[in-house]
């Protein structure tokens, strides 16, 4: 592995590279990512493989630590994030000062930088089992108080991670469970779910991921790092691009389904529209991602039985971008969050709870490159820039 600490020394020109486009901001094991052939793996396994075969606490798990844990690894690891599920009282007083119509990525910002009121103590990084707990204490707490968001702008009570459960299975009863009676989440759900998890869970250094290691890099926690990651994921060019797409696919619904026109719309220069859930920075073929989930998508309606026009549109697009001349010339592929939003809405999750499922699948990512970024001793984040403004001005008052 390179030594990061010695690159600094070949640094002695200002490269200016807005948007960091062909600048590599770090080393790293974790996610292999070809744009051009459409080729993502995590730790050296390819994502088809991994939505196929393992879990999503397994997948968390081989990203956060680097290989699959064995069956006693995973029950223990398991066991652990139920250990840590519980989460302090008084954060609950935090959300009841929230307006009930606060967007719940905000929420989520807020409330998982809040956590360190309650874990002030620095996490050492070099004891392995600090590490450990702290991890399981991420896992566990996020998904309840990502879950509580959805209740808050619901009004609902409150509830409590299940002990018995999965992780999964106890995501859909923290979100939907009522108070009285019991619960049972449908397996084919559940299945879904678990599927987009693991096709989030790292996406080496996008733009949420790059500020998880930013932030972290002035060796602030983990819960303060992950809730930076959580308001960078929020913007619509990045994870909020998945309730876009499915705003826009609603609107064009509703304005009688005219696909035509607002592709033409889209490669309007004077027209700020852009297909939302089309184009990648770095993939410039199909995102590998976006076919598992097409698959799944048609899966999923099928086997619940839901008729969605949405669907429909959202094929009769694709299918014209890609015959579209504009489109192909700047190889515009669909991403990954151009067919996620038609399962959750399937799933009857809310359209604006859409990027915290994406943040609860982004997660175990987050962790993993924090974990690696200061187990490597990388230096500070501080990118340089070249200065444009004034030369030095006499003050004279505007007053
Ligand atoms: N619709 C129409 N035109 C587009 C689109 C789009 N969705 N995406 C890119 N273009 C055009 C640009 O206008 C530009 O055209 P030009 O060369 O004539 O000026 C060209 O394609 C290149 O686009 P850039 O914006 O330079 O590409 P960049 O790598 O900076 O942006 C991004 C990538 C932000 C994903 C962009 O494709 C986009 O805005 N897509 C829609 C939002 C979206 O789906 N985001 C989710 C990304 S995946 C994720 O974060 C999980």
């Amino acid at each position: 592995a390179i030594d990061i600490n010695k690159l600094r020394d070949l640094t002695g020109v200002i490269t200016i590279d807005p948007g960091y486009k062909n600048s590599g901001s770090c080393t790293s094991e974790i996610t292999f990512l070809d744009g051009e052939e459409g080729i993502l793996r995590y730790r050296g396994y390819s994502i088809e493989d991994l939505a196929e075969k393992a879990s999503f606490l397994e997948v968390s798990y081989l990203l956060i630590f680097g290989e699959l844990p064995t069956a006693a690894q995973l029950e223990d690891f398991e066991n652990n994030i139920r250990k840590h599920s519980l989460v302090n009282e008084e954060m609950k007083n935090i959300i009841d000062g929230f307006p009930k119509t606060a967007h719940p990525m905000g929420v989520l910002s807020a409330l998982t930088s809040a956590l360190t009121a309650f874990n002030p103590k620095a996490v050492n990084v070099d004891n392995e089992k600090e590490m450990y707990e702290a991890i399981c204490k991420t896992m566990a707490k996020f998904l309840v108080i990502a879950t509580w968001t959805y209740r808050k702008s619901m009004g609902y009570p409150l509830n409590y991670y299940d002990n018995t459960k999965g992780y999964v299975e106890s995501f859909m009863q923290l979100m939907f469970k009522l108070p009285t009676g019991p619960y049972a989440a449908n397996p084919v759900i559940v299945n879904a779910l678990d599927k987009l998890f693991i096709l989030h869970a790292d996406h080496e250094q996008n733009c949420s991921t790059s500020t998880v290691r930013m932030v972290g890099s002035s060796h602030a926690g983990l819960f303060a790092s992950v809730s930076a990651g959580v308001s960078a994921l929020w913007g619509p060019l990045h994870g909020g691009a998945n309730q876009a797409v499915l705003e826009m696919l609603e609107e064009i619904n509703k304005d009688g389904g005219d696909t035509d026109k607002f592709l033409a719309k889209a490669k309007d220069k004077n027209d700020p529209f852009r297909l939302m859930g089309f184009g990648h920075r770095v993939y410039k073929n199909f995102d590998p991602r976006a076919k598992i989930i097409k698959k799944a998508a048609t899966e999923v309606l099928e086997t619940l039985g839901v008729e969605d026009p949405i669907l429909d549109i959202a094929r009769k697009l694709e299918k014209a971008a890609l015959e579209d001349e504009y489109f192909k010339s700047r190889n515009l592929y669909p991403n990954v969050d151009f067919y996620s939003g038609i399962i959750y809405r399937a799933l009857g999750i809310p359209t604006d709870m859409f990027t915290v499922m994406f943040a609860i699948g982004r997660l175990p990512g987050w962790i993993a490159q924090w974990k690696e970024m200061r187990e490597n001793k990388e230096p500070i984040g501080r990118p340089r820039q070249i200065y444009t403004g004034h030369p030095l001005r006499e003050f004279k008052s505007n007053k």
